[in-house]
């Protein structure tokens, strides 16, 4: 059997921007920067950072001016990487065979259930690759939606238009078996045209990153359920799992 390290066809790129950016508030997206520069600026975290998966640039556009000269993204989205060049070094690359030499980094950090919409099998995959760039000591922080949040709505779907004018339709439903969200996004664009895309968010128990992060190399040293730090409960709408890598 092979593992496959094929992400969501079609949805990572112009759909994704256009339909994730209008709900991601700079407020959100600020706090969260915060939350990074506090970690990064821990002593064992010194070094070179890498945003894996840094998209248009959010976290390390905000982090590029308040760690100066650390922090680098990677993504394999063009468009994204268009918008992120403008504001923090990032390079093209994929996951499964990075671009860097080992232990180049001193730190990573891979935002917003990233590695969820890989099968689960390319998860230790990316993680080993991931853990070749880290150097002993070195640091990985992890975030995604918790399980337990996932479940509050078994069912949803969505039908709204965006400031941009575009007409966003979703389904989304919950499967406990596989511990994923199947989802179906349409966008209708006011220039007429028209995008779709069928993928699946899989969420991550504490255990569960517990025991991918152990097989890569890197032992879980915190968890918070929110980027104020606080602790993981069953109310929390995120999970930050930070880990050190061993050796
Ligand atoms: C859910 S988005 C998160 C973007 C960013 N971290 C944020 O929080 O806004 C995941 C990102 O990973 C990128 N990505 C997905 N598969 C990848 C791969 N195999 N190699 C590199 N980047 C990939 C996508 O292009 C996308 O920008």
């Amino acid at each position: 059997m092979t593992t496959s390290t094929e992400g969501p066809r079609g949805f990572f790129g112009e759909l994704y921007l256009r339909s994730t950016r209008p709900f991601l508030s700079d407020t959100v997206s600020d706090a969260e920067a915060s939350f990074l520069e506090a970690r990064l600026r821990e002593g064992e975290a010194s070094g070179l950072v890498l945003d894996f998966g840094c998209g248009h640039g959010r976290h390390a556009s905000r982090l590029a001016w308040r760690l100066p000269g650390r922090v680098v993204g990677i993504d394999f989205d063009p468009l994204s990487l268009a918008e992120a060049r403008s504001s923090a070094p990032v390079t093209r690359g994929d996951f499964f065979r990075l671009p860097f030499r080992d232990d180049a980094f001193g730190a990573a950090y891979c935002w917003y259930n990233t590695l969820g919409t890989f099968a689960d099998d390319a998860v230790p995959v990316a993680l080993a690759e991931l853990a070749r760039c880290v150097r002993p000591g070195g640091w990985f922080m992890v975030h995604g939606t918790p399980p337990h949040a996932a479940t509050w709505q078994p069912e949803a779907s969505y039908d709204a238009v965006l400031p941009d004018g575009s007409r966003l339709v979703e389904q989304v439903r919950y499967e406990p078996h596989t511990h994923r969200d199947t989802l179906t996004r349409q966008l209708h664009l006011p220039d007429g045209r028209f995008m779709a895309a069928s993928f699946f968010i899989r969420y991550y128990g504490v255990p569960e990153w517990e025991a991918l992060l152990d097989a890569a190399g890197f032992s879980v040293r915190w968890v918070h359920g929110a980027v104020d730090g606080s602790a993981l409960n069953e109310a929390s709408v995120d999970q930050i799992v930070g880990a050190q890598k061993r050796g």
